[in-house]
Formats: C-alpha cells, sequence, structure tokens
C-alpha cells in the first residue's frame, strides 16, 4: 500500500487520512523516577519519534489526557524541526489540563485546545478529536465548538472517538467529520456492523485505535498477570483470568498465519486490518525502536485469500473491552 503525502491528504482531500501510518506519541512520557530513568525514558521516546518518521509513519496521534499534557509536548519539542513531516493529531474532551475529567462544553474545548497548542508548540493542529462524547452536552454543541475552531485555523479538521453511527450523523450534520477514531482489530470487531458502513457512507476516515489489540494479538503477553501493577489491562474483563485463557484460541490463529508467511504476529495483525480496505489507518503504539520498524513492516504482507479467511472466521473474544463501558456510545 502506498504512503500518502501528508500535504496533499490534508490540504487535497478534507476529511481523508486513508493511506497513512499512525502511531502514537510514544508513551514514554509517563515514566516518572529517577534523573537517570528520567533521562533514559526520554531518549526512548525521541528514538521511537524520530525512528518512526525515518521508517515512514506520517500520522502521529496524541491527546491532552495522554500523561496529562505530557505527551502532547513532548511530541512537539521532539518533532518541532520535522512539523511539515507528518499529520498530527490529538484530542480533547477528557482532561481539564490537570486531572482526569469527561467535559465537553463548548467552553472546556475552546480553552483546552488552546493548551493543546502550546504544548504542541504549532499554530495549528491538522485533526482534533473529540475523544469521548459527554452525554451531558448534546453532541452537535461540542462538535459546533469544534467548527469554530476550524473557522478561527486553530485546527485544520474534526475527529470523533467512540460514537455510534447516529451520533456521528448528527455530527456529521453540524460540520464535516473527517475521521472517526474507535478500537478495531482482529480482538475488536464490533464496529463492522453499523459504525464502518456509516463512515464510509459519509466519506469518513476510520483510524483503528489498539490495533495490536493492546498487544494481546503480538502473542508476547502470556497472562495478565505479568503485566505491571499499574497497567490498564489489568482492569479489561478480557485479559482477565480465565478470558485470557479463553481468547488465547485468537493469538493461535494469528500466529499460524505469521508462521506461513515468515512474517511476526503483530505485522498479521496490521496486515489483516490493512487488508480489509485502504480507509483504514491503523494506530499502533510502541515504546520500542525497533517495534516501530517492525510494525510499518505490516504494510508489505500479502495475505492469501485462505489466510484471510482464517483470520475472519475467528470467534469473537469473551469479555468486554473496559471495566466501565459507560463512557462509550454504543
Ligand atoms: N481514542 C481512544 O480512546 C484510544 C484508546 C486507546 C488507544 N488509543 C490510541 O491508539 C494507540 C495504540 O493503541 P494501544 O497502544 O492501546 O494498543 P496497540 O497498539 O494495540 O498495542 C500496544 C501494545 O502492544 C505492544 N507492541 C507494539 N508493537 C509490538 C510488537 N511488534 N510486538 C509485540 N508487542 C508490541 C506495546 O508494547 P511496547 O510499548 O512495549 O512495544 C503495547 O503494549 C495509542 O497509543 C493511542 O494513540 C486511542
Amino acid at each position: 500500500m502506498a504512503l500518502g503525502l501528508v500535504g496533499a491528504v490534508v490540504g487535497g482531500v478534507a476529511g481523508h487520512y486513508a493511506g497513512h501510518h499512525g502511531l502514537l506519541g510514544a508513551a514514554a512520557g509517563c515514566v516518572i523516577g529517577q534523573h537517570e530513568a528520567k533521562k533514559h525514558a526520554r531518549e526512548q521516546a525521541e528514538r521511537v519519534l524520530k525512528g518512526a518518521l525515518d521508517a515512514g509513519y506520517t500520522f502521529l496521534d496524541t491527546a491532552a489526557v495522554y500523561g496529562l499534557g505530557h505527551n502532547e509536548r513532548l511530541v512537539g519539542e521532539v518533532l518541532k524541526d520535522r512539523r511539515d513531516e507528518f499529520v498530527l493529531a490529538s484530542k480533547c474532551g477528557m482532561t481539564d489540563g490537570e486531572t482526569r475529567d469527561l467535559n465537553g462544553s463548548p467552553a472546556r474545548l475552546k480553552r483546552t485546545c488552546d493548551e493543546s497548542l502550546a504544548r504542541l508548540g504549532v499554530e495549528v493542529i491538522d485533526l482534533y478529536y473529540l475523544h469521548r462524547w459527554d452525554k451531558r452536552v448534546p453532541i452537535e454543541d461540542s462538535v459546533g465548538a469544534l467548527a469554530d475552531l476550524v473557522q478561527a485555523g486553530k485546527i485544520k479538521s474534526i475527529g470523533l472517538s467512540e460514537v455510534s453511527a447516529p451520533t456521528l450523523r448528527k455530527a456529521h450534520a453540524v460540520h464535516q467529520i473527517a475521521a472517526l477514531q474507535t478500537e478495531y482489530s482482529l480482538f475488536s470487531r464490533e464496529i463492522e456492523g453499523s459504525i464502518l458502513p456509516a463512515c464510509r457512507e459519509l466519506g469518513v476516515s476510520f483510524v483503528a485505535y489498539s490495533p495490536l489489540g493492546r498487544g494481546f494479538l503480538t502473542g508476547r503477553i502470556r497472562s495478565a498477570g505479568e503485566l505491571d501493577e499499574a497497567d490498564f489491562r489489568r482492569t479489561s474483563p478480557r485479559f482477565a483470568g480465565d478470558n485470557f485463557t479463553t481468547n488465547w484460541r485468537i493469538v493461535q490463529v494469528v500466529e499460524q498465519v505469521a508462521v506461513e508467511t515468515g512474517a511476526t504476529p503483530a505485522q498479521i495483525a496490521l496486515a489483516w486490518l490493512l487488508a480489509q480496505s485502504g480507509d483504514i489507518v491503523p494506530i499502533p503504539g510502541t515504546r520500542r525502536g525497533e517495534r516501530v520498524e517492525e510494525n510499518v513492516g505490516g504494510d508489505a504482507v500479502e495475505l492469501s485469500t485462505s489466510q484471510l479467511d482464517r483470520l475472519n472466521a475467528i470467534e469473537p473474544p469473551v469479555g468486554d473491552r473496559y471495566a466501565d463501558m459507560t463512557p462509550l456510545n454504543r
């Protein structure tokens, strides 16, 4: 699959991010510790971010809530001289700048956009998502605030995350929605029912977050118990106890196809997503430079019809994605 040219895609076909390789803004920023540990984390994050651009990623995903601003600052500082090489995407609506706080009021979104611009060190953000719909605020009002930000030249396009097809349609009636970001992988295929068809109908790019099933599909995690105490996945029902064991059959099929093709399981998971259609932008996350290279290699893997059939036939996992599903819009 050809890589999109950042300038051409953003400036040319508004609202369409097909063909991009995505990556998060390096999670290493959250590490807190001694001076040396911080220095190491910073160096590691710099390697990931610069290595991603060198490897051909053209789409970086961050959010105000990631490390409560730390992640945006990191992207801004590390890539300030390479700003024209990638689509810069960030998100609002889940923090007041100091704590986690779901709030989609127009005033909050406008204020936190200014704070994100300052942290990122840019005058405009290419793609700005409402991270979650705050159901206390009509979606039209939150998207209306984002439309004002487009008008003011602070953001170029609007995205949503984790909304249903009806909510997407309501939002799209207020202003063109460029992209919808929601979890999608062989571990999470719920969006195929009504959400993906709505995106296609409206010309909304689909950005697939957690495309490696939060690492599960890579086969490197053998039990939730081996994860750090603070690791989010310890709270995810599908990583818990018997569910983890039951869901392992998904990894087994992915690993089998990986052996047949000479690719890694991570590359198979990404190749499957890219084979679904050219309008899907996977954004695999990693803190390790070597995995940046490995993951972009998923683009070159060609799956045969029979391999796609076997991957498509995998039964859905057991267990919800989040312990608390209420912030999602289903
Ligand atoms: N909109 C939303 O609400 C939302 C929610 C979640 C995530 N996101 C976005 O989506 C991005 C990706 O999602 P994610 O990080 O949750 O899940 P992911 O990309 O599915 O998986 C990331 C995990 O897989 C591991 N990994 C990455 N490449 C690997 C490889 N080649 N082999 C083995 N393990 C590998 C990473 O560990 P290492 O770091 O050790 O490599 C990390 O633990 C996030 O960074 C964020 O930008 C958005």
